[in-house]
């Protein structure tokens, strides 16, 4: 059993269809990239999956809790770190982590050390007695995310994390969000930005206008499509010879001059692609590059997805 599962779940605002009938599951020590453009669901979906909102049709388990049969109960396994936040700013780091741990009924000596442990995690400890003014974007961030960790949940839900931060806080943000990883939880995080998920992710879920359009590891994911693959191509002749060689080949559907050599756009099995350069080797060229270009996130998500707006 995963320890977050998105089952079937349909959510109407009036004639809209903001989600529909979307379903995945995230396994404990996974992070799993929730990606979409804007206003795709992305926070409609985790705001349910948080019990903040209900569903039409559908239901959201968490470590086997429905989020509609025990709320409470599926709280108590759940971290969820909103997009947009309530700063106190005269309140200190301290103040603001004691103020939901109390929120999460923690008591007395357990309190503190929780407190404690959380700012130690996010490398907050020496600021425990500055106010949350003087805290930059990332600091903030960092502090919202101890205070989704208090009560040690198992499944954590992040609604676009990385959303303003500067490279150097992203990294930060990925390495805190892989050690949870390595602590067994589960972990969704939203962007509308594939390169901020890329390295972090160990699966993703697709979602455009209400639906899952894919589910999956990237590898998975990729090998999906069914799109041309580019390969670049060097040899040592003429490119013009090397392209009208290229164009007669099977699989080949088009080639564009890059460099010193060609791309071209290759479709069929890696036994047709070995086909493609033993023709070149026997029609006399002599190949020096011959690489296939592996699909990124970027070019997963514009295949999938067919940028529609809702
Ligand atoms: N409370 C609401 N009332 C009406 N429409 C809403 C509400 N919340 C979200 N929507 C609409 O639902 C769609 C999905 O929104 P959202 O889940 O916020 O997308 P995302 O987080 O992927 O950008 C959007 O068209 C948005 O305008
Ligand atoms: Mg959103």
């Amino acid at each position: 059993m995963a320890a977050l599962e998105v089952c079937g779940i349909t959510k109407r605002f009036g004639s809209l269809v903001a989600v529909d009938q979307a379903s995945f599951a995230v396994e404990a020590g996974r992070i799993t990239g929730f990606i979409g453009p804007n206003g795709a669901g992305k926070t409609t979906t985790m705001r349910i999956a948080a019990t903040l909102d209900l569903p039409d049709e559908g239901d959201v388990l968490l470590d086997g809790v429905s989020v509609l049969d025990d709320p409470r109960g599926a709280r108590r396994k759940l971290g969820f770190m909103p997009d947009a936040y309530g700063a106190y700013p005269s309140t200190t780091l301290w103040e603001y982590l004691d103020f939901y741990a109390r929120a999460y009924d923690l008591h007395g000596a357990l309190r503190r050390r929780r407190v404690e442990e959380v700012l130690e995690f996010t490398s907050l400890s020496a600021l425990r007695e500055k106010e949350m003014a003087v805290l930059s974007k990332g600091l903030k961030q960092r502090l919202c995310l101890a205070k989704t960790l208090l009560h040690d949940p198992s499944v954590l839900i992040l609604d676009e994390p990385a959303a303003g931060l500067d490279p150097r806080a992203r990294v930060e943000l990925r390495e805190l969000v892989r050690a949870l990883a390595g602590m067994r939880k589960a972990i969704l995080v939203s962007s509308h930005i594939l390169t901020e998920l890329a390295e972090m992710c160990d699966g993703i879920a697709v979602i455009e206008a209400g639906r899952i359009k894919a589910t999956g590891s990237v590898h998975d994911v990729t090998r999906g499509i069914q799109t041309a693959v580019p390969v670049f191509v060097r040899v040592l002749e003429d490119a013009d010879r090397l392209e009208r060689a290229l164009l007669e080949l099977p699989g080949v559907e088009r080639a564009r001059r890059e460099g010193q050599g060609l791309v071209f756009e290759h479709q069929g099995s890696p036994e047709s692609l070995a086909g493609v350069l033993a023709a070149l080797v026997a029609a006399g060229l002599r190949p020096v590059e011959f690489t296939p270009r592996a699909m990124g996130l970027e070019e997963v998500f514009l295949s999938l997805t067919e940028g529609k707006l809702q």
